[in-house]
């Protein structure tokens, strides 16, 4: 197997890195939004560099970036690649980009190599994962493997603009009949719970994705590259408490509805629930307050609230818990208080016959392989219901991300590099012959 060293292509994927980390929607800072003017600028870079590779690109009508290189025979299956290349506000370079475009350089290497892939590859880069726009995420990777909903393209975003007529502005639906070749995104109407996922048109070997860790433990292990074992599932909501606006010099203290005060004990709340029930996280990411001036009592607060656990069942007690106190504050402070779930994805294991090929990949690299789990979601989340799922995480520097400090050696992604071209050839190899 390949496991040579690839300095030069780790090089040119740090420079890439770099280069698409300029790409954005807010001067200064990393930021790239669903369907923005910096994520059709990212498109066509990441395209560029895919047809620099070999790949056939297109652009389905969620702005999900396909980088495709047929294989060997029309029954040929396809081993999916991706990440996504939206970001959160002032993100780090590494988050989704890395997933997208490190196996660009892969294959791109394997060609320089001279090496033919027994199989179909796609490369895909999601329009969006991070739900910034539209408080939701995964619409990009859900659109490819047909589980968008009607209540999915109903989201609206802090303008009114819904889903829908986001990716009809897009020119999306339009442009896709208009391009209509290869796998077409249905826009499945289900209402229902678990969607069906659209079958693709291939048989699919996999769908794998590198990612940063976004946590502390390889560094801790002084690993470069960690298998991940499975994902966290995750519930993300609005709770709105309504009080009452008033003057803050003339209302007395025994006579308000302060919406702010009342939000504020349930935050804290938040926090101790977790930290009493580990690996349970909360978070109280955003928090509006209305009418939002300093001599007006707060009439009404709307704050997001992020819920995720290893375990569905843990998750879903503390969120019923979570929602019991809300409740309980509100009745003592005469408030109102509203729940609505924008997003609620269960738990994912990665497919065990992918990761052990992986595992092997890694051990030939690495010498030592450690599974670990994700508290973060990915789009493998959403994948894991179209094909079996592999992710590799790789190190990244005091765990930190979801910001400008994120940040991956140049001779981690060399690791990476090594352990991606080594398990393409193992499952080209039959990896995962029966
Ligand atoms: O929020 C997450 O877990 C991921 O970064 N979308
Ligand atoms: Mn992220
Ligand atoms: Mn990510």
């Amino acid at each position: 197997m390949q496991t040579a060293s690839c300095a030069p292509a780790s090089r040119l994927l740090a420079r890439r890195l770099d280069e698409l980390a300029g790409v954005t929607d807010e001067p200064g800072k990393l930021t790239r939004t669903f369907l923005s003017p910096a994520m059709r600028q990212a498109n066509a870079l990441v395209g560029k560099w895919m047809r620099a590779a070999g790949l056939a690109v297109r652009e389905d009508a969620l702005g999900n970036l396909i980088g495709r290189a047929e294989g060997p025979g029309p029954g040929s299956p396809t081993l999916l690649l991706g990440s996504h290349l939206d970001t959160v506000r002032d993100a780090g370079r590494f988050d989704g980009a890395l997933g997208v475009l490190l196996p660009i350089v892969a294959l791109d290497e394997l060609r320089r190599r001279g090496v033919t892939l027994p199989y179909a590859v796609e490369v895909l880069g999601f329009s969006e994962e991070e739900g910034v726009r539209f408080s939701s995420a995964y619409l990009g990777s859900k659109g490819y493997a047909g589980k968008l909903r009607a209540s999915d393209l109903a989201r609206r975003d802090a303008n009114g603009i819904t889903v829908g007529e986001a990716i009809k502005g897009h020119g999306g639906l339009r442009a896709q009949a208009k391009r209509g070749t290869g796998f077409q995104p249905v826009l499945s109407t289900n209402t229902g719970k678990g969607a069906r996922a659209t079958s693709h048109p291939s048989p699919l070997l996999g769908y794998f994705e590198v990612h940063i860790e976004q946590g502390p433990v390889l560094e801790a292990e002084k690993l470069a590259v960690g298998v991940v074992s499975a994902i966290a599932g995750q519930t993300r909501g609005r709770l709105t408490f309504r009080g009452r606006a008033g003057h803050a010099g003339t209302t007395p203290m025994q006579l308000r509805r302060d919406a702010l005060a009342g939000a504020a004990e349930l935050i804290l709340f938040a926090e101790e629930l977790a930290r009493r029930r580990p690996p349970l996280v909360a978070t109280v990411g955003s928090l509006a307050v209305a009418p939002g001036v300093p001599n007006v009592i707060p009439g009404e607060v709307v704050l997001s609230l992020d819920v995720r656990h290893p375990r569905d069942a843990a998750r879903r007690a503390a969120l019923r818990r979570l929602l019991a106190q809300a409740r309980a504050i509100a009745r003592r402070r005469k408030l109102g208080c509203a729940w609505q779930v924008t997003q609620d994805d269960g738990a994912v294991a990665c497919a065990p016959r992918l990761a052990t090929v992986l595992i092997r990949s890694v051990r030939a690299v690495q010498g030592r392989s450690l599974r670990l789990p994700s508290g973060a979601g990915h789009d493998a989340i959403v994948m894991a219901g179209l094909a079996p799922v592999a992710m590799l995480f790789v190190r990244c520097r005091g765990g930190l991300s979801h910001h400008p400090d994120e940040f991956a050696s140049r001779a981690d992604l060399e690791v990476a590099l090594r352990v991606t071209l080594d398990f393409l050839e193992r499952l080209g190899a039959g990896a995962l012959r029966p």
